[in-house]
């Protein structure tokens, strides 16, 4: 049984915002908007949060609640406990090592923010034409140590505080950057749209071109709707884990997945505009944070505040996410082994810093490596993590909190919900949100078998 309590269940829910909101909102949600064209896009991922998102959610929070303890020992003692097979303890292992590659590549980019916060505070790109932008960018990820030096102060960073544990590690962090990051959203929300590409943003995101979507969009979005609301490892389920009896699950669910949403949509208003009032093109990808908003920024007034504003917002979001990506591993080896936890992070910690090592020499010295469908080690990692091992995460996940849990014993008090909203849950997780999963996965890997 895990020790270890919130103090209160708005903690909790300031926390697993915490984890949602991240990179994924600020830095991948408005590229991968741009590669897929905009509106139409932003549609098909609000279906797979509603659909798929939401309903996975609450599955990994009660499964969480229910077993009090890390994702390999919950599969273990609920399937022993319902008698269920024990193949579900895969799902508890594929959690802990998709942890484990997610943090490595995590930390690489929440490097870059450092970096360009650091050249923001030291107004070092003033004067620069985009040339030069867009040559600081390429240089950085040419220089290995530069990047290894901001992987190890960030990964330092979050080792630091999961070391100290939930309540005086997580939660005063937490309790600490989650209302400054609202603030500076909100702030950096009102700039942009004061600028005079902000109807062009609001066109671009909400007025859908279908034309744009294709299998691999789905795709993308489904993965991402995953990555996003940190689903399908496990790291909701040991946030899950440390809730004290009888908190509704499913209401709370409700809510950080909107305010999750609400972010990204706000990380889109906050950047798009920019982008568009500097008449840049929106679809360039995972540099339209570093090359793009720079260049917008400071060709603007105040640019370099509001500069710093934008690269502090992305490290504290990075900050709280990283932690929840964290935690889940260090609690499975503290409980499975005689480790103490400060030990067990460090260890860790150390561990997945070493992969990060391999992360980032995919951008220089070992460029040349191609894992998956020639990508590189960064691009695989991200795709075999986001499109792939998250989404059969959450397909086991919601499987498990259905047909093991939801039958064989009364969940509904646990979820905090009854009648026709639980009949939906259990509609949603039973069987709509996996055969998504299934038939957007298959139609990946065999895009012959599916007609669409
Ligand atoms: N949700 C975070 C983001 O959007 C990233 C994250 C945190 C995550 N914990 C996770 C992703 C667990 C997958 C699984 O940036």
């Amino acid at each position: 049984m895990s020790n270890q309590h919130w103090s209160s269940r708005y903690v909790f829910v300031l926390a697993a915002i915490g984890s949602a909101v991240g990179l994924g909102n600020i830095w991948k949600f408005p590229y991968i908007v741009g590669e897929n064209g905009g509106g139409a896009f932003v549609l098909v991922y609000l279906l797979c949060i509603a659909l798929v998102g939401i309903p996975v959610l609450i599955a990994e929070l009660v499964i969480g609640k229910t077993a009090q303890l890390n994702p390999i020992s919950a599969f273990e003692n609920l399937s022993g406990q319902f008698r269920a097979s024990r193949f579900w303890v895969l799902f508890g292992y594929i959690g802990v090592i998709t942890g484990f590659l997610i943090l490595s590549f995590y930390s690489v980019v929440a490097g870059w923010s450092l970096e360009y916060l650091s050249v923001f505070l030291q107004n070092g790109l003033l004067n620069s034409d985009a040339k030069a932008v867009e040559q600081y960018f390429s240089n950085l990820l040419d220089n290995p140590l530069q990047l290894l030096l901001w992987h190890s102060m960030f990964m330092l960073l979050t080792i630091i505080i999961v070391t100290r544990g939930i309540k005086q590690g997580i939660e005063k962090i937490i309790s600490l950057v989650m209302p400054m990051l609202f603030v500076i959203l909100v702030i950096l929300v009102i700039y942009a749209i004061q600028q005079p590409g902000s109807s062009q943003a609001f066109d671009y995101l909400f007025t859908p071109d279908f034309s744009k979507i294709d299998t691999e969009a789905i795709l993308t979005a489904l993965g991402h709707a995953f990555f996003t609301l940190s689903l399908g490892m496990g790291a909701m389920m040991v946030y899950g884990s440390y809730l004290i009896k009888g908190t509704p699950v499913v209401r709370l669910s409700i809510n950080i997945a909107l305010v999750d949403t609400l972010v990204a949509l706000l990380a889109g208003l906050a950047i798009f505009p920019l982008i568009f009032t500097h008449g840049l093109d929106p679809s360039s990808g995972p540099s339209l944070l570093f090359i793009s908003l720079p260049n917008a920024l400071l060709s603007l007034p105040f640019g370099q505040f509001f500069g710093i504003l934008f690269f502090f917002l992305l490290l504290i979001a990075a900050l709280s996410s990283a932690i929840s990506i964290l935690e889940p591993v260090v609690c499975a080896i503290e409980q499975k082994t005689t480790l103490k936890r400060n030990i067990s992070t460090w260890f860790v910690g150390g561990v997945i810093w070493m992969i990060g090592v391999a992360t980032l020499l995919a951008f220089n010295e070992w460029s040349d490596i191609r894992l998956i469908s020639d990508k590189n080690i960064f691009d695989s990692l991200d795709y075999l993590t986001t499109n792939i091992l998250l989404p059969l995460g959450g397909f086991g996940i919601s499987l498990f909190a259905a047909w093991v849990l939801a039958t064989k014993s009364n969940i509904r008090v646990s979820l905090g919900i009854d009648g026709i909203t639980y009949k939906v849950w259990f509609l949603l997780a039973a069987t709509i949100a996996p055969l998504i999963i299934a038939v957007i996965a298959l139609k990946g890997i065999f895009p012959e078998w599916i007609p669409f």
